[in-house]
């Protein structure tokens, strides 16, 4: 069996008014359909289908030049079918429980979490990723470049929002602040991140 598009975890008009069915369409239904295919076509059916072998083929490729092809289209489908998890409809307000408490300890507070992680969802130059990651225990806020996962350097992540233009630029164009804005406080999943948490 060869990798499939997983499915979005919730109607593609769930996220409206601020993510719209128009951009869900082409984001989930061309751009990560897209990287499945590209995928497939560069390995076959024998790479396998579940999450477990995309990870494997993501970190298998990483750093190799000659692969970067696999490693570019195997990363961008994990990293899409996580960032649709990072958001729910009626996202937003506050984590609890650990979560909110490691939150509070790291950065400060919830206000500071959202001020630098809308930073690194600004200051991340060109197409990439923002994360909310675990490493040695510890909560950090990373950016990744292009298909860059932090699963290959050894961070567990929580949630991440995706800031390549195609997520934003039918709703938002340019403004991928006020888009950064809108997802923290309207759509961050934090009982995704929670359950990340719990799992790190
Ligand atoms: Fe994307």
């Amino acid at each position: 069996m060869a990798f499939e598009l997983p499915a979005l975890p919730y109607a593609q008009d769930a996220l409206e008014p601020h993510i719209t069915a128009n951009t869900l369409s082409f984001h989930h239904g061309k751009h990560h359909n897209a990287y499945v295919t590209n995928l497939n076509n560069m390995l076959g059916d024998a790479a396998g289908s579940s999450e477990d072998d995309l990870i494997k083929v993501m970190k298998d490729s990483a750093g190799d030049a000659s692969k970067a092809g696999i490693f570019n289209n195997s990363a961008q489908i994990w990293n899409h079918t996580f960032y649709w998890h990072s958001m729910k409809p009626n996202g937003g307000g506050a984590p609890t429980g650990d979560l909110a408490t490691k939150i509070d300890a790291t950065f400060g507070s919830l206000d500071k979490f959202k001020e630098e992680f809308k930073a690194a969802c600004i200051g991340q130059f060109g197409s990439g990723w923002a994360w909310l990651v675990v490493e040695g225990g510890d909560l950090k806020i990373v950016k990744t470049l292009n298909a860059d996962c932090p699963l290959v350097h050894g961070q567990t992540p929580l949630l991440t929002c995706d800031v390549w233009e195609h997520a934003y630029y039918l709703d938002f164009q340019n403004r991928r602040p006020d888009y950064a804005q809108t997802f923290l406080d309207s759509l961050v999943n934090w009982d995704f991140a929670a359950a990340n948490l719990a799992k790190a």
